[in-house]
């Protein structure tokens, strides 16, 4: 039996009711439930719904770990939870129960960062992080370019998004083009069909002055008014939208972007490590591209299997294992939730 840590996770940021049992950098459980389907109707995930729905599931997520994991409460060293960035109710149903099980059982709990979750989690899968390396954080909320420095312990962000996240775009494209919410998945399998060459839309922010004002952030509002007004211009001309072949291009430009100016970073910074996380992550041509670049430029990469890269609470745990294994004390209870959190914060809350 390792003696290190056992931590239990808790995530409840936006959809997913996470919980995930880590002991070291090892994965003993991930449950995780999703009131997805819930949103579907409206297009986008309506908080309300997501609160009630985590107030359901929280209890049999944490048995269901347990059970996995094949280990008691009493057993757990510690707790984590996401105490933001997310959607204030969702954040204070997982942040009350956590903070619940840390009173029943003596144990810490560490309030940490959704964001920090995305990249640490690959610790689960791949080993410790390496001492330098950029991260490509690619969720529905958030697109950033990071420095992580001192093996993922500290994180400098060197760009993001100006205006929609990755996710957010394929979210909004899907929608354009008759597909389910949320739309990424479905825009990564349609995408398979078709040609990503056969509508050469916008790559946001990589030439001229930009590429001197905003090297390393990003935009993907310019390309999602370019998808819509080429849909519109085929319906105004009563062509057949060729969904396909749109989806494709207009992943294939957000996947050019995203690797282009992650790849400029690891020579901006000279790291030969490029560590991709967030549910955009779990994107195939993403993922293949990542591969394919990433050997023809020397540059290691790393990215967590997909399930892993959309919203869990094993990421979480993997945050809460590392800082235990640092000897980082837990926050003090009366910790808060933040809706907004950037990534120079990994723990809140834990010097009082
Ligand atoms: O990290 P995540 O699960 O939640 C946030 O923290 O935001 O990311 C959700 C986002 C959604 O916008 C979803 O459409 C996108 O990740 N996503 C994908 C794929 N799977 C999830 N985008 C592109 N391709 C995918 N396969
Ligand atoms: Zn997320």
């Amino acid at each position: 039996m390792s003696s290190e840590p056992l931590v239990l996770g808790i995530e409840t940021s936006c959809d997913e009711t996470g919980v995930g049992i880590v002991q070291g950098t090892r994965l003993l459980a991930d449950a995780v439930a999703s009131s997805v389907d819930e949103h579907a109707r409206f297009g986008g995930v309506v908080p309300e719904v997501a609160s009630r729905a985590h107030l359901e599931a929280i209890v049999p997520m944490i048995e269901r770990a347990l059970s996995i994991a094949g280990v008691q409460l009493q057993d757990i060293d510690a707790f984590a939870v996401t105490c933001g960035p997310g959607l204030s109710g969702a954040l204070l149903v997982g942040t009350a129960a956590a903070k619940a099980l840390s009173v029943a059982t003596g144990k810490p709990v560490y309030a940490v960062n959704h964001l920090t979750g995305h990249v640490v989690v690959d610790e689960l899968e791949h080993g410790l992080l390496p001492s330098t390396a950029v991260g490509l954080l690619v969720s529905g909320g958030h697109s950033s370019l990071l420095v992580l420095g001192d093996h993922g312990s500290q994180f400098t962000s060197l760009g993001s998004t100006l205006d929609d996240a990755a996710g957010e775009a394929f979210d909004k494209v899907a929608r354009l083009l008759g597909l389910p919410f949320p739309g990424g998945p479905w825009i990564d399998r349609t995408a398979v069909a078709g040609d990503p060459r056969a509508i050469a839309f916008p790559r946001g922010l990589t030439a001229g002055h930009d590429m001197v004002e905003h090297r390393f952030d990003f935009s993907f509002s310019g390309l999602k008014t370019s998808v819509a007004r080429w849909v519109a211009n085929c319906q105004r001309e009563g062509v057949k939208v060729p969904v396909a072949d749109v989806a494709a291009s207009f992943q294939e430009a957000v996947v050019d972007v995203l690797l282009r100016k992650a790849l400029d970073a690891c020579e901006h910074t000279g790291a030969d490590h490029l560590i991709l996380g967030g549910g955009v992550a779990a994107n195939s041509r993403l993922r293949a591209q990542a591969t394919q670049r990433c050997a023809g430029a020397g540059v290691i990469v790393r990215v967590p299997s997909p399930a892993l890269c959309t919203d869990n609470g094993a990421m979480i745990a993997a945050v809460g294992s590392k800082l235990a294994r640092a000897g980082v004390r837990g926050s003090d209870l009366a910790f808060p939730t933040t809706s907004v959190l950037d990534l120079s914060t990994t723990v809140v809350s834990n010097d009082v």
